[in-house]
């Protein structure tokens, strides 16, 4: 499974890059607020940063003025992957867009017929969103596995990309759904190699080798 920092914070994007953890970036328009900063610059910036994929989210709500957006957007870097969200005409710009050869991310999918739609319209990414589904007492996961299914079913090659991540377990619970991709938040990314046992067992290491008096180098 390809793992996208879910940020537009360049610190934490850096951080990650040099970890050599990261596949790609997801922003939204509450990112890029977030981070305080003009979202050409910093779209800029993330993809000098990261070769992968970086998503970047058109503001307008129609056809004409998604278009238009996306085309500036995409002239940022040749990794932009223009961001569109689920709706008619996020569906119509989706299908230029992609018969265009530009890769598209259709975002805030809550259901399998939604994430249908956008593998019919040609999307490279769909993100269904889970943690939000969570939060109104679904199964953000079920959705991640109904739509692996219905995807296989056909040979779409949209990829799957959990998003709206929340914890270590969502991750797992996608990986195991079969989500091809997962956007976490930078801190969730860390917490991935936590493990008590872990923690006590390199502690012991540690004060036991010491106690050898011996040295590698
Ligand atoms: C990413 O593409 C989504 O915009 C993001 O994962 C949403 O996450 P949230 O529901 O935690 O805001």
């Amino acid at each position: 499974m390809k793992f996208f920092a879910d940020t537009a914070e360049v610190k934490d994007i850096k951080e990650l890059n040099d970890l050599g953890l990261l596949d790609g970036i997801t922003t939204n328009p509450s990112l890029i607020a977030k981070s305080g900063r003009q979202i050409k610059e910093v779209i800029k910036e993330i993809c000098d940063i990261v070769p992968g994929p970086v998503s970047a989210e058109v503001a307008s709500t129609n056809f004409d003025g998604m278009m238009a957006e996306a085309a500036v957007l995409r002239r940022i870097a040749d990794n932009v992957v223009i961001k569109v969200p689920l709706t008619l005409d996020g569906l119509k710009a989706c299908k230029r867009l992609s018969g265009e050869g530009t890769k598209v991310n259709v975002t805030l999918c809550f259901s399998a017929n939604q994430a249908l739609l956008a593998a019919k319209a040609g999307a490279t990414y769909i993100s269904p969103f889970i943690g939000r589904l969570d939060d109104i007492d679904l199964e953000g996961m079920d959705l991640i596995r109904d739509i692996r299914t219905i995807y296989d079913n056909y040979a779409f090659t949209t990829e799957i990309l959990a998003a709206s991540i929340r914890s270590p377990n969502h991750v797992t619970q996608a990986a195991l759904a079969g989500a091809d991709v997962a956007t976490i938040p930078p801190a969730v990314i860390k917490k991935l190699a936590d493990h008590p046992l872990t923690k006590a067992g390199l502690e012991a290491f540690v004060k036991d080798w010491a106690g050898t008096g011996q040295s590698i180098i």
